[in-house]
């Protein structure tokens, strides 16, 4: 058993821990690239706790899912104010473009040499600007991971840009900030951790120390979503919840995912979905279909006793089977309101480009066993309508 592991340098967690912020952004440098979501309301604190330490914030706001274009801008912007840091405070699209800005204040190269699939892929040369990430949503774990997704609309399609030097100086995650979570996002975020979890525990990369976090993860997040989601106020869930996200980062920056991440990507280029929820309609199919493949190709491979333990862990069951597993995903996509695919505007006549897409993904790389291209139709013709 051979591996590698790493993760951000500093994680800083528990309720009140955001008041820590402005002794841990003093030091990082002169000037902070202040990245945040729309919310006025929750950034004046922040701002307010940024200039009073001396870090003289300069503001950029990230309203959707960052693209490639306004990065460049941002990035412009950025250098001539003299930025050489990066707090990234909001969801997993605000602190992804603060990654990929810190990335970008030390390497000057077109943002396009650093990109996968679409640029040149070129690695880094200089160690990324300091970054502290601040998440306020409870699901892609992106504090802990070492790639940044951009969207590029010319392209219609989510590519990352990925280092291990991108990984956050500071983590910072205080579950207070995540109170006042609507329940749409704490749903589409919590599965987003869910499934993170449960595909990175099953991973053909897995190894031991990834397996200990989902574990805990997949432990904190099936017996808190629900709660999360009927009552935002409930500040026990919201901090196993948090931590589930944390979790899943970690596991997955190290471990990788599988066949709903490899599809998700490319849906979520070229459709206009909740990331989370576009996971969710996807999940019983996929663990379905590996099962059926692990089953008749692979008897042996690990991720057949790792579905029976999520079960075990989730539904606290000793006795649990794999049927137990699928049963608690169908009754949580239910409870959670999770449409199909149909809801985001797929039909059939998608499929084919979804399955070539998806084949390609790097995520798809994870996935337990190579699934065929019937296989992988059979999860999109499932997962229309739910
Ligand atoms: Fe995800």
């Amino acid at each position: 058993m051979n591996f590698e592991f790493a993760t951000a340098q500093r994680i800083i967690f528990g309720a009140g821990k955001m008041a820590e912020l402005p002794h841990l952004a003093a030091p990082l440098g002169t000037r902070a690239a202040f990245l945040t979501g729309s919310n006025a309301e929750r950034i004046a604190p922040v701002f307010n706790l940024l200039q009073k330490c001396g870090a003289n914030p300069a503001a950029f706001s990230i309203t959707e899912e960052p693209t490639t274009t306004r990065l460049i801008t941002i990035t412009e912007q950025a250098r001539k104010l003299g930025c050489d840091y990066v707090v990234a405070f909001g969801g997993g699209s605000v602190i992804d473009a603060g990654k990929a800005l810190a990335a970008l204040l030390t390497n000057q190269q077109d943002l396009f040499d650093y990109l996968e699939v679409i640029g040149k892929g070129e690695p880094l040369s200089h160690a990324p600007a300091p970054c502290i990430a601040i998440p306020t949503t409870a699901g892609t774990g992106a504090e802990a991971t070492r790639n940044a997704v951009l969207l590029s609309p010319e392209h219609r399609v989510k590519v990352s840009m990925r280092h291990p030097s991108m990984l956050p100086t500071v983590a910072l995650i205080d579950p207070e900030l995540m109170l006042s979570m609507p329940p749409a996002v704490t749903a589409s975020t919590g599965l987003d951790a869910f499934t993170q979890l449960l595909e990175a525990f099953t991973s053909n990369k897995a190894n031991p120390l990834t397996d200990a976090l989902c574990r805990e993860g997949l432990k904190r997040v099936s017996r808190s979503i629900l709660k999360a989601y009927t009552n935002g106020a409930n500040l026990e869930a919201r901090t196993d919840m948090a931590m589930g996200s944390l979790f899943s980062g970690i596991a997955l920056a190290n471990a990788g995912l599988g066949a709903v991440h490899g599809f998700a990507g490319p849906i979520g280029g070229m459709f206009k979905a909740p990331h989370g929820m576009v996971c969710a309609s996807l999940l019983s199919a996929v663990v379905k279909t590996n099962l059926h493949a692990l089953k008749a190709r692979d008897p042996e491979n690990p991720a057949l006793d790792k579905y029976v333990e999520a079960a075990l862990l989730i539904t606290e069951n000793p006795d649990a089977s794999i049927n137990a597993l699928l049963m608690w995903i169908e009754q949580l996509c239910r409870q959670m309101q999770v449409p199909g695919l149909n809801a985001f505007g797929i039909d059939a006549s998608d499929i084919p480009t979804m399955v070539e897409k998806g084949k390609r993904a790097g995520s798809m790389k994870g996935n337990p066993i190579a699934l065929t291209d019937e296989e992988l139709a059979q999860i999109l013709r499932e997962s229309l309508t739910l």
